[in-house]
């Protein structure tokens, strides 16, 4: 793999995403990894990432020197093309000339090989206090911008390189192209890390592990169990038994997308729990909202469980799937082994006591890739670009106690907005549009020529690019008109159908 040393900025994961892009497979390693570790990865090449610290404070985090001489290349951006100049015998000092943000740098006439060919001018995200006065001794700068002097060397004999700005974000127009070029044309990389390629490589991991055993799998309805699950199956064929519980606070048509959808595409052995009774049971007169939720979430391992236990007495179920992701690895300190146990059940988390192993067919994917995967094994649109439904569903946008008919409103509700978001084209512009029912608020309204006296729903949809901040989505008018005319005509406890216009934060995405 190509090794992305994250010196603790935000890009670190961004970076590795990047490279995987240009096809190449690379992980992410704290700071703190030794030579040893890193080596015992058998890097194809190093990237060292930018980081908040300054090169040259006294408890900077620093490179090991000994990494630059173990015939791997390296490159380094911004902090990590910092230290990257010392190790190597440049020079870095604090000029007191920052740059933050856009800006311009000039290709040197020898652009050399990353830069060669560019605009003579081109934009780049710049973002750091200290610069790279010298170069390491034998490398040629090859960009510079007004402020930063050495804003790029190469030594394409030595096999190192780096750039001052961020290639990996989007303000650097050309970074990805420049990232390309060190790992083919100075680290001699081939484009090997393809969607066929992952789905071998684990289908391969997985009959290792599991041998001749037996898997679980709790499915969700989301994509990340779906693809996990698709991928054991390939895998394993009919000794992965999926395990889908029905809580009733699903939106019209996900059980059949599991029953129907999931199962033809896949042929999995599914087994569902139909326990909608149980659930309405337990939520009856409550309308906290962290009730509801460790209501839900206890309620959903108890069936679980349950489910499991029937299993076990039916065959040797040692295996549990999981559809961990690799950004949960990584923010989990990354450590290998079946460590952290994280909710993918998507709702309240998996007991201590478990009772299984884990497999976790995911763990080095990020979501694009698991989409891709997804569509690779043929698993239908409708899941594999499914946006992000929580675990507690509807359980949690009825804002005042869940009742069967609440739901039965709030779902007819849901199901036209999606439809019409679905045919105006918007589902790939939206990250999601909660509808929200405001159960114990009640509103006069005139229809025909009668009064009513009805509900009012809520529409949320957001923008975001990973549900910890989102912006409201301007959507167009005549999209919400028709979203609100059918709503009020087609679902007669609701006569009123207002918009959620708050980013988050303030508001988070859901109303629970
Ligand atoms: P909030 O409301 O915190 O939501 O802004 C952020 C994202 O997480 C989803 N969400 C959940 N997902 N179990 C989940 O699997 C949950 O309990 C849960 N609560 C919120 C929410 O839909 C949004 O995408």
């Amino acid at each position: 793999p190509v090794i992305v040393v994250d010196f603790g900025a935000q890009y670190a994961q961004l970076i590795a995403r990047r490279v995987r892009e240009v096809q190449v497979y690379s992980e992410v390693v704290p700071h703190t990894a030794t030579v040893d570790e890193i080596m015992a990865k058998k890097p194809a090449a190093i990237i060292l990432s930018g980081g908040p610290a300054s090169a040259y404070s006294p408890d900077a985090p620093g490179m090991d020197p000994e990494l630059a001489k173990q015939g791997v290349p390296i490159f380094g951006i911004c902090y990590g093309f910092q230290v990257l100049a010392q190790a190597l015998g440049g020079t870095v000092e604090a000029t007191g000339s920052r740059e933050y943000g856009r800006t311009e740098v000039a290709v040197a006439s020898d652009g050399g090989i990353l830069h060669r060919e560019l605009p003579a001018r081109h934009q780049v995200w710049m973002s750091h206090g200290d610069s790279v006065t010298k170069a390491p001794p034998g490398a040629a700068v090859t960009a510079s911008s007004e402020r930063t002097p050495v804003a790029a060397y190469e030594n394409p004999d030595e096999r190192y390189a780096g750039v001052q700005y961020h290639p990996e974000v989007l303000h650097s127009p050309h970074g990805q192209e420049v990232l390309r070029r060190f790992l083919r044309d100075i680290a001699g990389i081939r484009p090997e890390w393809t969607t066929a390629s992952i789905v071998d490589e684990q289908i391969g991991r997985i009959r290792t592990q599991i041998g001749d055993g037996r898997a679980i799998c709790g499915l969700s309805g989301g994509v990340d169990s779906a693809v996990a699950a698709a991928l054991v199956q390939r895998a394993i064929g009919d000794r992965l038994t999926c395990v889908f519980v029905d809580h009733g606070l699903l939106r019209a048509g996900e059980r059949a997308q599991v029953e129907r959808d999931f199962v033809a595409a896949t042929g999995v052995n599914l087994v569902t729990v139909d326990a909608r009774e149980r659930f309405l049971d337990a939520l009856a007169g409550v309308t906290d909202p962290e009730q509801k939720r460790k209501i839900i979430g206890r309620e959903f391992i108890r069936v679980f469980e349950q489910a499991e236990r029937d299993l076990k007495a039916k065959g040797d179920y040692r295996f549990l799937v999981q559809g961990t992701l690799y950004p949960d690895v990584v923010e989990s300190g990354g450590g290998a082994g079946a460590s952290n146990i994280k909710s993918h059940h998507n709702v309240g988390g998996l007991p201590e006591d478990l009772q299984f192993e884990l497999v976790e067919p995911l763990r080095l994917l990020f979501k694009d890739e698991v989409r891709r995967v997804g569509l690779e094994l043929g698993l239908p649109e409708t899941i594999v670009h499914r946006q992000p439904f929580p675990g507690p569903g509807l359980g949690i946008r009825i804002i005042g106690e869940v009742t069967h008919d609440r739901l039965e409103t709030l779902r007819a509700a849901d199901a036209i907005a999606r439809e019409e978001l679905t045919s105006a084209g918007l589902d790939r512009d939206i990250w999601q549009c909660p509808v929200v029912l405001l159960a114990d608020v009640r509103s006069v309204g005139v229809q025909g020529d009668g009064r009513t006296y009805g509900h009012p729903v809520v529409l949320r949809p957001v923008s975001s690019e990973d549900a910890m901040t989102a912006d409201w989505t301007r959507l167009p008018y005549d999209v919400l008109e028709r979203i609100s005319t059918r709503i009020t005509n087609e679902v007669s406890e609701v006569n009123r159908v207002v918009l959620d216009v708050t980013s988050k934060p303030p508001g988070t995405i859901e109303w629970e």
